[in-house]
């Protein structure tokens, strides 16, 4: 696997973040839990790649895979594009590796252990985790390390949980979002690179 910018990490996640990221530790050690973990996430991902317009022409960049890495193997597998995967906590990304491998898809997902608020690699679409954190350092990150026309799907959590996540700033309008009101995970909005670059040059929290 490589090594990223960043070695491992965790930047004070909620309770239910730490959850999910250990719910997942131990799900990745079985690829039959893996395959139906990735099965329910389906309509979620189907969503997202509607809304980012996601072919098989594009580079996928998913921020934050953890240890079953469900968005990077159902992006590859329905729309036929190559993902990136960029995991911070080195043991997670070992395990989403496996994950890859163990679905045979070697080819088209590659997971590199770093943190992205550190850099990323160039891409067309990223999809950025519920937990991925410090949101607005990672956005800012990924404008500066794409093209102002790039696409970035965020996803965002339901109002009984929002204290626990690290969310967008209010100020910050998408240009389009969709909902899934799946447990934490309430909905995905789309912004470009450069909306992401003129909120961080004009927007209120840098005031
Ligand atoms: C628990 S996972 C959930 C993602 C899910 N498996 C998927 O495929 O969409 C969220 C991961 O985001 C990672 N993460 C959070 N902030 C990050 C950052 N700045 N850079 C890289 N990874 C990050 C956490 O380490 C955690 O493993």
């Amino acid at each position: 696997m490589k090594q990223g910018v960043l070695g491992r990490h965790m930047r004070g996640p909620g309770p239910v973040a730490r959850a999910t990221f250990f719910l997942e530790q131990r799900m990745a050690r079985v690829p039959v839990c893996v395959s139906a973990y990735t099965r329910l996430y389906r309509g979620v991902v189907d969503k997202e790649i509607e809304l980012g317009r996601i072919t098989e022409h594009d580079r996928v960049l998913n921020v934050g895979c953890g240890a079953a890495p469900f968005t990077g193997l159902l992006v590859a597998r329905r729309s036929g594009a190559r993902v990136v995967c960029v995991e911070r906590d080195g043991e997670a990304a070992a395990r989403a590796e496996q994950a890859v491998a163990a679905q045979r898809l070697e080819g088209a997902v590659e997971v590199l252990v770093g943190d992205a608020v550190a850099g990323v690699p160039e891409f067309d679409v990223a999809i950025v985790a519920l937990q991925a954190s410090p949101k607005l350092d990672v956005l800012r990150t990924l404008a500066e390390c794409s093209a102002p026309e790039a696409r970035l799907v965020v996803r965002d959590s339901a109002g009984w949980c929002q204290h626990m996540y690290d969310r967008l700033p209010a100020g910050l309008t998408p240009r389009a979002t969709v909902y899934h009101n799946m447990g934490a995970l309430r909905s995905s909005a789309l912004f470009t690179s450069n909306d992401i670059r003129r909120y961080c040059e004009e927007g209120p929290d840098n005031g």
